[in-house]
């Protein structure tokens, strides 16, 4: 039986694919602990308890921004996700990829590895993959050719944007910014207009139900619930979508400059390749309607959606683990840092 495992740890969804069936799991990263500290829920139904304070319950989400925050909580989480998939424990030196995001510091990408060996008992052989050419390649891109490809990665705690050709990186950023600094920016647009608080999965779930990047997609109407932050009163307020697009305006605005700001680093020989083919978009929020109106306006040049965006890593890294030949020279350039 193959057990090739790639791991896409991200700091919303944590994704383990099995080579030849595909993405096995894909659940939020956040974990319950009980009294003893021992774990008793994980992935969504631990993301449910989140902000609710369960009583004699430890909610945590161990990723913030991109990268790890609580070691310990990690490898719980993605053990008992390995173990519930039956990618752990069964063979010895299995092969694991582990995609790890670019522009990290060396600390932060040996505690992607880390995690990753102790959760599966520290048996398996393991590759590290940059997540920008696991998302190229995820999306389509053709990262053996000499034709540059740009890909954006936007998704919960990082926006990553890369030029990708040739097997490696020719230009790229990484921002901590990204779908979660998007529900932050709603958090704060309803307490300053509406004197309302609310947590963050409610403006997460506000952004998902009626959230816009252009005028031209517009969507309806929400109500939220939540505390006067006068009165102490639990009211509800209407929320239009044009609303929510002017508080995730300034997320907006900052995820253009990123990519202007990669854009410029782009070597002169492979500008017009990759004004020629556009610009590619992959991660969480790319599921946001009118990103790709929006990027387009203010980037001047063609922007898509690749399908299922969330997904692309995962894909991307399934891809690496059936490969045998060239492709695999891609997870060699994983440890340079910039
Ligand atoms: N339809 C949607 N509209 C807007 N945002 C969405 C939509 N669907 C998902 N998202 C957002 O996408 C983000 C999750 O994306 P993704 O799964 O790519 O993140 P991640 O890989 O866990 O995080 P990261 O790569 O930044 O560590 C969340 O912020 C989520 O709210
Ligand atoms: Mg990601």
């Amino acid at each position: 039986m193959d057990r090739k495992t790639g791991i896409d740890l991200g700091t919303s969804r944590l994704r383990v694919c099995i080579k030849g069936r595909g993405t096995a799991a894909d659940v939020a990263t956040a974990a319950a602990f009980d009294g003893e500290e021992q774990l008793c829920a994980y992935g969504d139904a631990a993301y449910r308890m989140l902000g609710k304070n369960p009583p004699g319950k430890d909610v945590v989400t161990p990723l913030s921004r991109g990268v790890i925050s609580n070691f310990e909580d990690c490898v719980e989480l993605l053990s008992a996700v390995l173990t519930k998939i039956g990618a752990k424990g069964i063979i010895t030196r299995p092969k694991t990829v582990i995609s790890v995001p670019y522009g990290i510091t060396e600390v932060e990408c040996n505690a992607f590895e880390n995690v990753c060996v102790a959760a599966s008992g520290g048996r398996d052989l393991y590759m590290l993959v940059k997540q920008p050419m696991a998302a190229a390649i995820g999306c389509g891109a053709d990262v053996l050719g000499v034709r540059g490809r740009l890909i954006c990665d936007i998704g919960a705690g990082k926006v990553q944007t890369s030029v990708i050709m040739y097997k490696g990186i020719a230009a790229a950023g990484m921002e901590r910014i990204g779908g979660d600094t998007a529900d932050d920016a709603i958090v704060r647009y309803v307490k300053d207009s509406y004197n309302i608080t609310i947590g963050k999965r409610t403006a997460e779930s506000i952004k998902i139900a009626a959230g816009s990047a252009h005028r031209l997609t517009e969507r309806g109407e929400v109500t939220v619930c939540g505390r006067n932050i006068l009165t102490g009163q639990v009211v509800r307020a209407t929320l239009y979508s044009s609303e929510i697009r002017e508080a995730i305006t300034p997320v907006l605005d900052d995820l253009t400059d990123h990519i202007k700001s990669v854009l410029e680093k782009i070597p002169p020989t492979l500008s017009s390749d990759v004004y020629e083919s556009g610009l590619t978009l992959c991660g969480g929020f790319a599921n946001l309607p009118g990103l790709d109106m929006f990027l387009r306006e203010k980037l001047g040049m063609n922007v898509n959606v690749t399908k299922s965006p969330e997904l692309a890593v995962i894909r991307g890294t399934e891809t690496i683990l059936g490969s045998a030949g060239e492709l695999i020279e891609v997870v060699s350039a994983a440890r340079d840092y910039q």
